[in-house]
């Protein structure tokens, strides 16, 4: 039997996944012996596959939409990362055991605090758009970073409240008319709505009373540069993209089934670059 190591990203659709460019990129660069592909699995089948892992020939695997909270409920251990999201990006075998991780929150933070190493110094709140799993993820970072006001506004109030009583009201939440008022005072403002990505329309928001130094971040990679972004840009706020995110999350996963914890190198963001590009074309 084969020893060399295998892992996969399990979703369905899976065809727009990135991740075995960026995966496949960390395994020739390190000089590993191992794969990892695409596994389009069916919601009726995600629950079969996820408890033989083994068996299908995986020593782990990357779980997208929609099978990220089944992967989080039939997991035998779950991080701390997980727990506070409810949902599990990452899974790889102990000892026989299936053990689950949410990444999002790494990728974030991680990324934020190479691309706008000073917003801990900034005063007022983080304002954090949407309130569904990449909201939560990136919520449970700000809190575990100590920060005192996390602000949550979403076009449904109600998620967003129930993403508050998630965090046992550790977060405030806030009306989605109230973002020009949020965004006035804000430090860091993040956008996790889908809000921007291509084919939907902008997000409708004010910048021009963000403090100076202050930071906006937007989880949409595609386009890269956002119309939110682009205006940040342009009157001198510091900008996060959502391609930094996509390629951090990936590093926990890569160094629990392949033994190495890989870099995310200009080459690498070049290669999705222009991977996104080619699609479009
Ligand atoms: P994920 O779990 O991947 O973070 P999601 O659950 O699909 O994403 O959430 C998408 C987010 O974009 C939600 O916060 C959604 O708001 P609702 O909860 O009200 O649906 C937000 N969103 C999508 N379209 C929007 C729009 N036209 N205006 C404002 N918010 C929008």
């Amino acid at each position: 039997m084969s020893t060399v190591p295998r892992a996969c990203v399990i979703g369905w659709p899976i065809e727009h996944s990135r991740s075995p460019l960026i995966h496949g990129f960390w395994l020739k660069s390190y000089g590993i012996e191992g794969s990892y592909t695409k596994q389009a699995v069916h919601t009726d089948d995600i629950e079969a596959f996820l408890l033989n892992i083994a068996g299908h020939g995986f020593v782990g695997a990357n779980v997208t939409v929609p099978h990220k909270r089944v992967a989080f409920s039939l997991a035998d251990h779950r991080e701390p990362s997980a727990v506070a999201v409810g949902a599990a990006n990452t899974l790889w075998l102990d000892d026989g055991h299936l053990c689950a991780e949410n990444t999002d929150t790494f990728g974030f933070m991680t990324y934020l605090g190479l691309k706008a190493p000073r917003w801990r110094e900034l005063d007022g709140p983080v304002v954090i758009l949407g309130a569904g799993g990449a909201a939560r993820a990136i919520a449970f970072g700000f809190l575990e970073a100590g920060v005192s006001d996390v602000y949550i506004l979403n076009r449904t109030r109600e998620r967003a409240d129930s993403l508050a009583a998630h965090f046992s009201g550790r977060v405030k939440t806030y009306d989605w008319q109230a973002r020009n008022t949020a965004a006035e005072g804000a430090s860091v403002l993040v956008n996790t709505t889908t809000l921007g990505m291509s084919g939907m329309p902008e997000i409708d928001i004010d910048l021009a009373d963000m403090p100076a130094g202050g930071v906006i971040a937007d989880i949409v990679y595609s386009p890269l540069e956002t119309e939110l972004l682009s205006r940040a840009r342009k009157i001198g706020l510091v900008t996060v993209d959502g391609l930094g995110m996509l390629l951090h999350q990936a590093v926990p996963g890569f160094e629990r089934w392949f033994g190495v914890r890989p870099r995310v190198t200009p080459e690498l963001r070049n290669l999705v670059v222009e991977d996104l590009r080619s699609l479009k074309s």
